[in-house]
């Protein structure tokens, strides 16, 4: 699959076969994710690869704020990756001020672009993933011990795709491109 039929093509993916995901397959994914650009080469983004199945259970049935498909998609997938952010250093100055009017908007734009290069990587290696939003950031640090100066950025479910899909239809490219001359 070459990087356009890639892009052109990613889909999110909730229903995983039965299948387990290795550990070297996961750092494999993340060799690839941590080619994605930040602030200033900040790299502040990690990551948390949740494969234990008691965990997975505790996040999808605790700290999803009651939505339910996120509690079934985290309780079907065979890892749960948990992004975070070193929070503070990405769109500031050395002594913590911010470098612009956007705060912390920075941290934030970095591990969107984050996932979603791991979203790409893990299609391209045949992999099924979904990027969730509903989740409770105080919950998740507690249940994985993360450390007080990161902020979760995304719960990413990750697994071998149950079957083949197709993602939603997406606008046209006049409705979301306006030229300014
Ligand atoms: C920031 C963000 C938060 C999302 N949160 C959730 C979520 O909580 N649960 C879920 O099932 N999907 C979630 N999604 C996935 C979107 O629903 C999905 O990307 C969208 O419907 C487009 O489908 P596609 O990814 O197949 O193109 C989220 C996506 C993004 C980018």
């Amino acid at each position: 699959m070459d990087a356009l039929q890639c892009i052109a093509t990613r889909h999110s993916c909730r229903k995983f076969a039965d299948k387990e995901v290795s550990d070297e397959t996961i750092k494999e994914l993340i060799s690839y994710t941590k080619n994605a650009p930040t602030w200033k080469n900040v790299q502040e983004v990690r990551y948390y690869a949740v494969k234990n199945d008691e965990i997975k259970k505790r996040i999808a049935e605790e700290a999803v704020l009651g939505f339910v498909y996120n509690t079934k998609t985290i309780s079907r997938a065979p890892v749960l990756m948990v992004e975070t952010v070193v929070k503070g250093i990405s769109g500031y100055e050395k002594d913590g001020t911010p470098t612009t009017p956007q705060d912390s908007h920075w941290q934030s734009f970095d591990a969107g672009i984050s996932a979603g290069t791991l979203e790409l990587a893990a299609f391209a290696m045949g992999l099924g993933s979904v990027i969730m939003g509903i989740y409770d950031d105080s919950i998740v640090k507690g249940i994985l011990d993360i450390p007080e100066n990161e902020t979760v950025s995304g719960l990413i479910a990750v697994g071998w795709p149950a079957a083949e899909g197709e993602g939603p239809e997406k606008k046209d490219v006049d409705e979301i491109l306006s030229f300014r001359e």
